[in-house]
């Protein structure tokens, strides 16, 4: 199984593939996730990185289509993986069609999430994460247990630096210039599910299933 989870900044992308990963064995392959990694380490990558995540501006294709094509030919990639927050631009798109024709794979669905602007900046103000697991919270939604704690692992929930407000509304621009267009890239394609991402979690998820148990990624509502 082969899905991509698209959308603006705070539509839930992040949450939706943990939700998916516990109960489907592939992985999760979120670009944002390992370009923090890679910033917080220090590497060559990082340090490439940190300027423009922490402006909220794309990272460079070159960067990120080299990062993908090295993670999908893992060995725990071989049935299936998740994409979060990849493709990007259209050329992201381009370059992954290429390499996919190459390595013989498709894309079953590419899930649309669709959020208003008010939403998101309301959600990605409460954000936090757990620096140790990764796990998500949200102070008004889905708060943890103990302030400032994981649920999870114990480990510091704090707020990420693109969590600020100004450099919110600066993704959301970027994200309406150079990722939106991808929508009906996909649509052409006929494989885009558009998903209301204002609902809850649980409703947005039984949209998600119901249609891989309707194209037959999903069989018996099992995966394989
Ligand atoms: P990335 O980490 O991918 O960030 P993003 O796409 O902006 O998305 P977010 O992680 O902010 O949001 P999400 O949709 O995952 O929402 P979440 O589930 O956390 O990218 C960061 C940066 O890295 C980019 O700006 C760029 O610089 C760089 N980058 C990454 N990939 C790149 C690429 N391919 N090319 C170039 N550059 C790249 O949910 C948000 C909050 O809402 C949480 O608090 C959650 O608890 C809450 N929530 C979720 N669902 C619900 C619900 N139904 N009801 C109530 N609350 C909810």
């Amino acid at each position: 199984m082969i899905i991509i989870l698209l959308g603006p900044p705070g539509a839930g992308k992040g949450t939706i593939a943990d939700k998916i990963n516990s109960l489907v064995p592939i992985p999760v392959i979120a670009t944002g996730d390992i370009l923090r990694k890679a910033i917080e380490s220090g590497s060559d990558l990082g340090e490439k990185a940190k300027s423009y995540v922490v402006s909220g501006k794309l990272v460079p294709d070159e960067y990120i289509i080299k990062i993908v094509e090295d993670r999908i030919t893992e060995s725990d990639c071989e049935k299936g993986f998740i994409f979060d927050g990849f493709p990007r631009t259209i050329n992201q798109a381009k370059a992954l069609d290429l390499v996919f024709k190459r390595l013989n794979k498709d894309i079953d669905q590419v899930f649309y999430f669709d959020i208003s602007y008010e939403t998101i900046i309301n959600r990605l103000s409460a954000r936090r994460v757990c620096t140790r697991c990764g796990a998500i919270y949200n102070l008004k939604y889905d708060p943890p247990e103990k302030a400032d704690l994981c649920n999870k692992c114990g480990g510091k929930l704090i707020q990420r630096v693109d969590d600020q407000e100004e450099t919110i509304k600066k993704r959301i621009d970027v994200y309406n210039e150079e990722t939106s267009p991808l929508i009906s890239y996909y649509e052409k394609m006929n494989i885009l599910t558009k998903i209301n991402a204002d609902q809850d979690l649980e409703d947005r998820f039984k949209i998600l299933w119901n249609r891989l148990t309707e194209i037959g990624v999903i069989k018996n509502s099992k995966l394989w």
